[in-house]
C-alpha cells in the first residue's frame, strides 16, 4: 500500500519505518519536511519525506494521523477534502496539557477521542490503532517471532477492520479488534489498556474484564 504519515515523530517516524521495511511505500509528513531526509533515508528506498501537501497530492491508499490532537482541527480544515474514500489510521491522543482546550472539551464530551477525529474527517473511512502503545515499545518489539505484542484496534466498517489488520500484521503486532470507533473508548488516556504492552491473550482478558466493570 502507499502510505502517507502525517506527523513523523516517535509514533509516525517508527510507523513510517516498519512499513517501509515490510514493503509498503511510505511518505513522511510534517509542516518541516526537510528535517525527516534521514528519517527517510533509515528507512530505505521505500520511503521519501515530503511535504504534508505533497503527501495529499500523492493519493496515498491510507493516512496515519500521528500528530498532537490540537493539529487535528487545523489539518483537517486544510484536507479533509482530501481524505474522500481514503484510509485514516489515527493515533493521537488528546492531553489538554499538551493540546489544550480543544482536548479537555473532547474528554468531556459524551463522544470519544476518534469519533471526534471521525466527524472532522467525514468523507474518511478512519481506524483507531496505535494509540495505545508507547512510542518505545512500538520501535523496539515490533517483527517479534515470540512474544509477540498485541496491537488493539477500532475500525468503522469491514473494509477498515480488514485494512487495520493487515498493517498491524505486516509489522510483526498481534491485531485485536476492539469493535467500532464508539467502543474505541476503552482505548483512550486513563483506560486501563492504555499505555500498557501485553501479547494477546492478557489483552483479551484485561478488555473483557474493563468491560464488565464498565457494565457494572
Ligand atoms: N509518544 C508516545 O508514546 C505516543 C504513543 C501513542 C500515541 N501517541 C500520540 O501520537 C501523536 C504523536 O505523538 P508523538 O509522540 O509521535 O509526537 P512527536 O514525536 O512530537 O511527533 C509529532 C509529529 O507531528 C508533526 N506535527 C506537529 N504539528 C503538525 C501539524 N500541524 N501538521 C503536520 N505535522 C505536524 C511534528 O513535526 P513538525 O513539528 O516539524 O511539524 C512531528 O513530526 C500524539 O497525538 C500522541 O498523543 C504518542
Amino acid at each position: 500500500m502507499k502510505i502517507g504519515i502525517i506527523g513523523s515523530g516517535h509514533i509516525g517516524g517508527n510507523l513510517g519505518k516498519h512499513w517501509a521495511k515490510a514493503g509498503h511505500e511510505v511518505l513522511f509528513s510534517s509542516r518541516h519536511p526537510k528535517e525527516l531526509i534521514s528519517l527517510a533515508h533509515d528507512a530505505g528506498e521505500n520511503a521519501k519525506a515530503v511535504s504534508v501537501t505533497d503527501a495529499f497530492n500523492a493519493h496515498a491508499d491510507a493516512y496515519l494521523l500521528a500528530i498532537p490532537f490540537e493539529a487535528i482541527d487545523q489539518i483537517s480544515e486544510l484536507y479533509a477534502g482530501e481524505y474522500d474514500n481514503k484510509i485514516i489510521i489515527d493515533a493521537t491522543n488528546p492531553y489538554p496539557k499538551r493540546d489544550g482546550d480543544m482536548a479537555q472539551k473532547v474528554r468531556d464530551a459524551n463522544y470519544n477521542a476518534t469519533e471526534y477525529t471521525a466527524m472532522k474527517f467525514s468523507t474518511a473511512n478512519t481506524i483507531k490503532a496505535f494509540n495505545t502503545i508507547i512510542a518505545e515499545d512500538l520501535r523496539d518489539k515490533a517483527f517479534r517471532d515470540y512474544e509477540k505484542l498485541s496491537i488493539p484496534y477500532a475500525a468503522q466498517d469491514e473494509e477498515g477492520k480488514a485494512i487495520g489488520k493487515k498493517l498491524i500484521e505486516d509489522i510483526g503486532f498481534d491485531a485485536f479488534y476492539i469493535g467500532s470507533l464508539s467502543d474505541s473508548s476503552i482505548m483512550d488516556p486513563n483506560q486501563e489498556i492504555y499505555g500498557r504492552s501485553m501479547e494477546i491473550g492478557k489483552l483479551k482478558k484485561l478488555v473483557n474484564r474493563t468491560r464488565g466493570f464498565l457494565r457494572g
